[in-house]
């Protein structure tokens, strides 16, 4: 990752204390959802990504995952892919379930999203405990994709996420940008 790309995504991230409950403090991409510079600098940063890896399709994760990776799909001529929450999606679809602080969440894909051992880029805004992308890579596995990187655009290192994805991405890399 370039430096500048980086100082320039970061200071369009906004801290916002205390959203969406006292003692978090919230990142806010909206500053660079707005910031047509950054928007296109991280877009094509990302599509670098899928083409560099060979991709076949990008999978966004909901909601905010939606908003970066359709971009990229097409910046990168692939089709685009949504995993979302349960109950979300029509037709027949896969399933997984994943532990919250309180309770688990439940994510959904089409079970014919992806031709059998299609490579895919996985891409979210922020990895924060890892349990939506965990629970993401085992789903776009199970649905007989091939998991060839996962992306976001931050990763809040003090969660540990990435040495909780070590094992589930089994050498895929995770790119932080
Ligand atoms: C946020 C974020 C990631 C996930 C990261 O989504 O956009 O998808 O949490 O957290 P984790 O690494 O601890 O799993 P959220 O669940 O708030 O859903 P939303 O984007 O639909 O609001």
């Amino acid at each position: 990752v370039p430096v500048d790309l980086g100082t320039l995504l970061t200071s369009r991230i906004r801290d916002v204390p205390d959203y969406p409950r006292a003692g978090v403090v919230f990142k806010d991409i909206t500053p660079l959802l707005a910031d047509a510079a950054a928007m296109t600098a991280l877009v094509e940063a990302l599509a670098a990504l899928a083409v560099r890896h060979q991709v076949d399709k990008v999978v966004g994760l909901e909601a905010r995952g939606f908003i970066l990776a359709a971009p990229v799909a097409v910046r990168a001529d692939v089709g685009f892919v949504p995993v979302r929450k349960a109950g979300k999606l029509p037709g027949e679809c896969l399933s997984q379930a994943y532990a919250l602080e309180y309770g688990t969440a439940e994510i959904e894909v089409q079970r014919d999203a992806f031709l059998p051992g299609e490579r895919v880029l996985v891409i979210d805004d922020v990895l924060a405990t890892g349990g939506t992308a965990e629970a993401s890579v085992e789903l776009v596995r199970r649905a007989g994709a091939e998991v060839a990187a996962l992306a976001v655009l931050m990763e809040l290192a003090f969660l540990q996420g990435r040495t909780r994805l070590e094992t589930v991405l089994a050498g895929a890399p995770l790119e932080a940008l």
